[in-house]
């Protein structure tokens, strides 16, 4: 190895696939991707959404992909590359059909999200991070999600499967594997997650309203207060701070 070579301590964080060069997005998505850039005053903006509306097409984040963001954006191909690799939710590699995310922040790994990894893990064959060899799953590891009244939590291509145990979760992955009909514990149905990622970039599926709008556990408090009586200080009742130091 020459002196001037760089050497990674993280030999699979790697940037985009270049040797994969194929891509499916066509004129429609070019209209799209520039649909979202007039969305936002300042069209960079648009380049979060951009992104998962190519995974959505290509699975991944392709060349063409960043290249076509690039050209819409007026920015370089590395600014885009930059933020694709910069966020975990973009995928360098084909992801599955089905994503699947274990939240281990502290909560739920207190709750046994850790058990829960392990348990894919096991189920799938594959390690987090990693796609199953017939492309139906994709397993992460995931930060906590806001949904720790529910923990331990996974995802099922982002839609929340709540309060899971060991045995609950090895079900949704046959449920899953057999194409059965599976509904999110707190939304909407689950499609795939090119779908998902559709959705996440703008272009709703009207599924939105579908499951509860919120768990009881999230209401828990305010159902509390409404039994008591109790209600949040009229806001102009509150001294301004200036007028709470002269006193
Ligand atoms: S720690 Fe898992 S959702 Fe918050």
């Amino acid at each position: 190895m020459s002196g001037h070579e760089f050497t990674s301590y993280f030999p699979n964080s790697g940037g985009i696939d270049l040797d994969d060069q194929s891509t499916n997005i066509d004129d429609k998505t070019i209209e799209e991707l520039e649909q979202l850039a007039s969305r936002y005053p300042q069209a960079r903006s648009a380049l979060l959404p951009m992104l998962h509306l190519v995974q959505s097409v290509d699975g991944r984040i392709s060349p063409r992909g960043i290249e076509v963001c690039a050209d819409i954006l007026g920015i370089t191909t590395a600014q885009v590359s930059g933020v694709a690799t910069f966020y975990t939710m973009y995928k360098r590699r084909p992801g599955g059909r089905h994503h699947i995310g274990v939240c281990t922040t502290a909560l739920c790994a207190v709750m046994g999200g850790d058990v829960l990894l392990e348990r894919m893990e096991h189920k799938l064959g594959i390690h987090d991070g990693e796609t199953t060899p017939d492309g139906t799953f994709s397993l992460d590891r995931i930060e906590c999600n806001a949904a720790c009244d529910f923990a331990p939590i996974m995802t099922v291509n982002w839609e929340f499967m709540d309060n899971m145990t060991p045995e609950r979760a090895d079900e949704l992955i046959d449920e899953l594997a057999a194409g059965q009909e599976v509904h999110s514990t707190r939304g909407a149905r689950i499609t795939s997650w090119r779908e998902a990622e559709r959705v996440i970039a703008g272009f709703p599926d009207g599924r939105a309203d579908e499951g509860p709008a919120a768990g009881d556990p999230s209401v828990l408090g305010l159902r509390i207060a409404q039994e008591h009586g109790w209600h949040a200080p009229d806001p102009a009742a509150i001294p301004a701070p200036a007028e709470e130091e002269s006193k």
